[in-house]
């Protein structure tokens, strides 16, 4: 019913699944690293869409009622700004699904203590010394069942999240060698390299955690705030966009502003202005505002009626969601034999 006219038949699509947490506001990380391929993907025809608010596992982080509801009705309103449709994709909320983390608890009977501290989300917290919680120790889990109730056949995402869709396959390979059977498709990470690890203003990686990003929806002025604030760092052995030492390019500047304007473009306008940072700031506001300015229109239109639309989009795709999950969680438990 939702095909559009040509498109492959539902049975012959392959199934994309992702999610993300609402733990703040959406940046041009998230967007170039994972949202852009739900965007072209969903536009493809090829692919059946599972996109969803990771709420369950946003609760590690946020843990106070209101900030939750909030930041996820805005990645909702992040979701359909950026042209994911309710009509082609299947746009719900990960906590509406309570098959996820029954799945999850049948998952951390056959997981060890072990496999899990291997993860490198868990390796980097115990290095820092921080108190784990058991949500936190246990993500990969859950995500394992996020993504394997659905037959998932592709994961797009950023680079970090490479390790998760692995763990997702060694736990259903597992599943399906303990309880001897196929109930487990194995899925693939679909990352794109260029844009695999998008770095922020400060050089790192950008991340709502390091307070060093570009917001998606930003207004000009913070646009402009955060461009200015990017570290230049073209001192001399800086490496030129070239792969060469290229004095008075910066960096930071150059890799953020190819995700919007070719490196054919670019790099006359590098070379004619090595060592002039403002002139490249300003050229490099421009082509994000250029960028932003028609999804910020379109997520300013519809945030005038955000509860009525975010309501609608959630309730019609958890019913979508529960009917494929619930089957699936019906194939488990008769695998493991509680019915
Ligand atoms: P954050 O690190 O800002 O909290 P999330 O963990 O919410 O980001 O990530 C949501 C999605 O965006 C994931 O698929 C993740 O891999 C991708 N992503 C996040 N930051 C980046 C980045 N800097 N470059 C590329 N992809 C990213
Ligand atoms: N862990 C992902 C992140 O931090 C979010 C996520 C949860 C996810 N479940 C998923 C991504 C399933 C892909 C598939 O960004």
């Amino acid at each position: 019913m939702f095909n559009k006219p040509g498109a492959k038949s539902a049975s012959k699509k392959k199934i994309l699944l992702s999610g993300i947490k609402p733990t703040g506001q959406a940046h041009i990380g998230n967007y170039f690293g994972a949202m852009k391929q739900f965007v072209n993907l969903q536009n493809s025809g090829n692919y059946e869409c599972y996109l969803f608010i990771a709420d369950y596992h946003a609760l590690n982080l946020v843990q106070d009622a209101s900030k939750m509801r909030r930041l996820t009705q805005e990645l909702v309103l992040d979701f359909l700004a950026i042209g994911l449709d309710p009509k082609k994709s299947i746009i719900f909320k990960q906590s509406d699904v309570p098959a996820h983390t029954e799945l999850a608890w049948i998952f951390d009977t056959i997981v060890t203590m072990p496999y899990l501290m291997r993860a490198h989300a868990y390796k980097d917290a115990e290095a820092k010394n921080k108190e784990l919680n058991v949500g936190t120790f246990n993500y990969p889990v859950l995500m394992a069942a996020d993504i394997l109730l659905y037959n998932t056949d592709v994961v797009p995402v950023g680079s970090d999240q490479k390790q998760h869709v692995e763990y997702a396959r060694d736990i259903a390979e597992k599943f399906n060698y303990t309880f001897r059977n196929e109930t487990f498709k194995l899925p693939e990470p679909l990352i794109i390299p260029n844009v695999a690890t998008v770095p922020g203003i400060d050089g790192r990686k950008m991340s709502k955690s390091y307070n060093n990003t570009i917001p998606l929806f930003a207004t000009r002025e913070e646009i402009i705030k955060a461009v200015m604030s990017i570290v230049t760092d073209a001192g001399l052995g800086a490496i030129g966009p070239d792969g060469k030492p290229s004095d008075g390019i910066p960096q930071n500047v150059y890799a953020i502003h190819k995700l919007f304007k070719s490196e054919a473009e670019l790099k006359p306008l590098y070379e004619a202005n090595k060592g002039k940072y403002k002139v490249l700031k300003d050229a490099l506001v421009e082509d994000i505002d250029a960028f932003v300015k028609p999804l910020r229109e379109k997520r300013a239109e519809l945030s005038k009626k955000a509860e009525k639309v975010v309501a609608k989009v959630l309730a019609d795709g958890a019913k979508r969601a529960n009917k494929v999950a619930s089957q699936k969680l019906e194939e488990v438990k008769r695998a493991v034999g509680v019915v």
